[in-house]
């Protein structure tokens, strides 16, 4: 609900700001820049934290730096890991799936991003409607990681799913087909057993297990295409280590994780991947990509200019410079990487 979103964020801003310059034992006067996200998100939030940011830029006589959300994703790994431009980066999360290749702090190429839902709030969804949450043992737990400890106990196989965009030779992800199989078969399944509004349906791992599984395959599809990509377009330097970084919510899935890594091995790149509470949304990635634009002089804005008062939100805004035309004429036929279940 943005307009609560928006008080809660009005609410805490300051107060969360003062607590983590006294954790960090510094005061406003030490600090080199301030940086907030501009786009893409909620605009009624984006507008405290940009107005909040830019406030305390003016009043301390302090750089401003907008950030762009998934840049910020996307570069996170670079706080904890050693990783060189370019790479690879897939963001898999609640409210995003993107395939991008990082080329610099402020040079990002995309070739593919959701038609639909992303992969966490099909997850999300499927869940609820099959009821996990009325089971103790999931329902403190988020939709996704429900049905990633139920696929623990079922049988991936048991249930077919449809290969997604199977005939699109791109790498945009699209999961209503799968949501909508998953659907049927819960439908069937509550017809056939006579099931009642507070009862799971029969074969419940099973079929979160076989979900899950098609998720985690239209994953790896796109991801190996997105290789194959870069490959044919000489995008990564030949001699050096190819490298993959996965972020978001449903990076935590280790089943999904295994997945894309097997498809990493076979294509000869590196798998990293930040620690879950820096995988998800945070103010750490926000400053730490103020930081690296901040070192590399790019964006940075200076209060006294006439460009600061023209930054202003976007709600929504891809993240650079839009590939996907060319993915889709490279028009790239792939052998699939056969995955180990
Ligand atoms: O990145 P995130 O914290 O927030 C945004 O969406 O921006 O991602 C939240 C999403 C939710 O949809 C949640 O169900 C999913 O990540 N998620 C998982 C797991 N843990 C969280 N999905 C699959 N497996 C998990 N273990
Ligand atoms: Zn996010």
């Amino acid at each position: 609900m943005p307009p609560v979103a928006k008080e809660l964020h009005e609410q805490h801003i300051e107060r969360v700001v003062n607590e983590a310059l006294m954790s960090s034992k510094l005061k406003f006067k030490e600090l080199n820049a301030i940086a907030a996200t501009v786009k893409p998100g909620l605009p009624m939030s984006l507008l405290v934290g940009m107005g909040y940011g830019k406030k305390l830029a003016r009043e301390h006589n302090k750089p401003f730096i907008p950030i762009h959300h998934m840049e910020a994703h996307a570069l996170t790994i670079r706080m904890i890991e050693k990783v060189k431009f370019p790479f690879l980066v897939l963001l898999i999360s609640g409210g995003h799936c993107l395939l991008n290749l990082v080329q610099d702090v402020d040079k990002f190429l995309l070739l593919g991003q959701s038609l639909d839902d992303a992969p966490g709030e099909a997850l999300d969804k499927f869940a609820r409607r099959m009821k996990l949450h009325i089971l103790q043992e999931y329902s403190s737990m988020s939709g996704g990681r429900a049905v990633e400890v139920a696929a623990t106990k079922g049988d991936p196989n048991a249930f077919e799913f449809p290969m997604s965009l199977a005939h699109y030779r791109d790498c945009n992800f699209s999961v209503a087909g799968l949501k909508n199989t998953a659907r049927k078969y819960i439908l069937k399944l509550e017809k056939t057993h006579e099931v009642e509004p507070d009862q799971i349906v029969p074969k419940m791992e099973d079929l979160c297990a076989s979900f899950q599984l098609s998720i985690a395959r239209h994953i790896c599809h796109r991801v190996q295409r997105a290789m194959e990509y870069v490959s044919l377009r000489e995008l990564l330097p030949p001699d050096e280590e190819k490298t993959l970084v996965v972020s978001g919510g449903v990076a935590c899935n280790k089943f999904i994780r295994g997945c894309v890594e097997q498809v990493c091995l076979e294509m000869g790149y590196r798998l990293l991947a930040p620690p879950p509470h820096l995988c998800t949304d945070n103010g750490a990635m926000i400053a730490w990509n103020g930081m690296e634009r901040w070192k590399a002089g790019k964006g940075v804005i200076d209060p006294s200019s006439p460009e600061f008062d023209e930054v202003d939100i976007q709600g929504r805004c891809i993240l650079g410079e839009d590939m996907r035309e060319d993915v889709a004429e490279a028009n790239i036929k792939c052998k699939w990487v056969k995955l180990k279940i």
